[in-house]
């Protein structure tokens, strides 16, 4: 047997998929983001210059593809916002903001495990060209009614840090490394490594030698330079003033290193170790990195579709499913009867009417098959009702049968 391949999942349903989808594209449309798709395969060098050289997604998790060109490195994308942000490049917008979302099929080669796949899902969403902290706020706010109202997942939490400039962000990785190098804490194979490399990425270790010899670590948020702490103080206000609950995690501090200022991501404990099902935060200095030219200010965020799903499985009355259409199963008794079948059918499906043919089996597993579809009526086609241009019609949840004259029958079902 041909098995799929490690790390991808199959999805034999796609309604609640769907449903999920349709909800995020009305609620985006609510906030005058729209719609766009950029390729699936991108150069790999994209990625290694603004997702950071140091970072798993780039040096562990790419998949990389064969290229007719010898000195030309192509990959599977692992996130959307490195294409959105070329394509705002390359194709030179100049309205600002330029508010899109884009969802689609990303690739990491990461170890497999609940909500945790090589081939997953992520709807994007970017707003480049806004550099203000209501901007942030407002952001924010989409994401949280998001999850609260549209889709209503039950108990998330949003936790949010606040990483600063440049210049804070230097200043305390030095402060960060002289704790690190000067306190003779015992840590983990990759946090060593990490710690002379980006030393930032060792809050993302859950291993608890690594947890413990960070308790006492400097915090990003108490080395902000003036102008950062005032906006980040004028964030949190903003986000009180709109009622959204959050919690601050001084330790967050995203897996990627194209952040900078806010950072945050929604979690959910029902989703095990693979608690994110959203993140982001601003990336001022991301533009500027692709285009070699001044940068212009972004934020944006993706969400985790299949963790999405993970948990709204797991919830009863989901408000997003959309209402089953009726189902008409036509049934003939015999073979003969089958391209009178096949007219009533295409004339049901031109009035617009869910219509399965069914033309397998004896007539009793027919009406059994209707049964297990849910459908609403069975509609025979039989020697009499040929002879008599009738049909008779079997309503599925009481039984009783009429004979309504074929002419008549979109009509009648009406
Ligand atoms: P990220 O945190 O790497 O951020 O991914 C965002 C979300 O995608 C995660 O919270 C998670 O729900 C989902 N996700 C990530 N990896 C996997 C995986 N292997 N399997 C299943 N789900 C996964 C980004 O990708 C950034 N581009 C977000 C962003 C947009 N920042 C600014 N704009």
């Amino acid at each position: 047997m041909i098995t799929k391949v490690k790390g991808t999942h199959d999805i034999l349903d796609m309604t609640l998929f769907n449903a999920v989808l349709a909800a995020i594209k009305k609620h985006v449309a609510l906030y005058n983001f729209s719609e766009i798709a950029t390729p699936l395969i991108e150069h790999t060098h994209l990625f290694e210059r603004v997702l950071g050289a140091h970072t798993d997604v780039v040096t562990k998790q790419m998949f990389t593809l064969h290229s007719e060109k010898e000195d030309e490195s192509l990959c599977l994308r692992p996130e959307a916002t490195a294409s959105v942000a070329r394509a705002f490049v390359e194709n030179s917008i100049m309205q600002l903001p330029w508010k899109v979302f884009t969802w689609g099929p990303m690739f990491r080669y990461e170890r497999p495990q609940k909500g945790r796949y090589r081939q997953f899902y992520q709807v994007s969403m970017e707003v480049i060209g806004s550099a203000e902290v209501a901007g942030d706020a407002q952001f924010i706010t989409m994401l949280d009614r998001l999850f609260s109202q549209a889709l209503q997942i039950a108990d998330y939490v949003l936790h949010i840090n606040f990483l600063g400039c440049t210049d804070d962000r230097v200043a305390y990785t030095k402060k960060l490394q002289r704790f690190l190098a000067g306190n003779g804490l015992t840590m983990c194979t990759t946090c060593s490594v990490r710690a002379q490399e980006n030393p930032l990425r060792v809050f993302d270790c859950k291993q608890e030698q690594c947890q413990q010899s960070l308790a006492q670590a400097p915090l990003l948020t108490e080395s902000l330079c003036s102008s950062c702490s005032q906006e980040w103080d004028m964030l949190l206000e903003q986000l009180d003033l709109l009622s959204v609950t959050y919690s601050h995690n001084p330790r967050l501090v995203r897996g990627l290193d194209y952040y900078n200022k806010v950072a945050f991501e929604f979690l959910s404990g029902r989703l095990g170790s693979q608690s994110a099902f959203c993140g982001g935060g601003r990336y001022d200095n991301l533009i500027g990195m692709i285009s070699g030219k001044e940068t212009v200010p972004a934020l944006g965020a993706a969400l985790g579709l299949d963790r999405v799903l993970l948990l709204l499985e797991d919830q009863e009355n989901l408000t997003i499913m959309p209402s089953r259409e009726p189902l008409y199963v036509v049934i003939p008794t015999e073979k003969a009867y089958h391209p009178l079948a096949l007219q009533l059918s295409d004339e049901l499906q031109s009035h617009l009417f869910t219509t399965e043919l069914i033309v397998d089996g004896s007539l009793k597993s027919a009406l059994r098959k209707a049964n297990k579809y849910g459908a609403l009526y069975a509609l025979l086609l039989g020697e009499q009702e040929h002879k008599e241009g009738t049909v008779t019609v079997k309503d599925m949840i009481t039984g009783e049968q009429q004979t309504i004259a074929q002419i008549d029958i979109v009509s009648f079902l009406r």
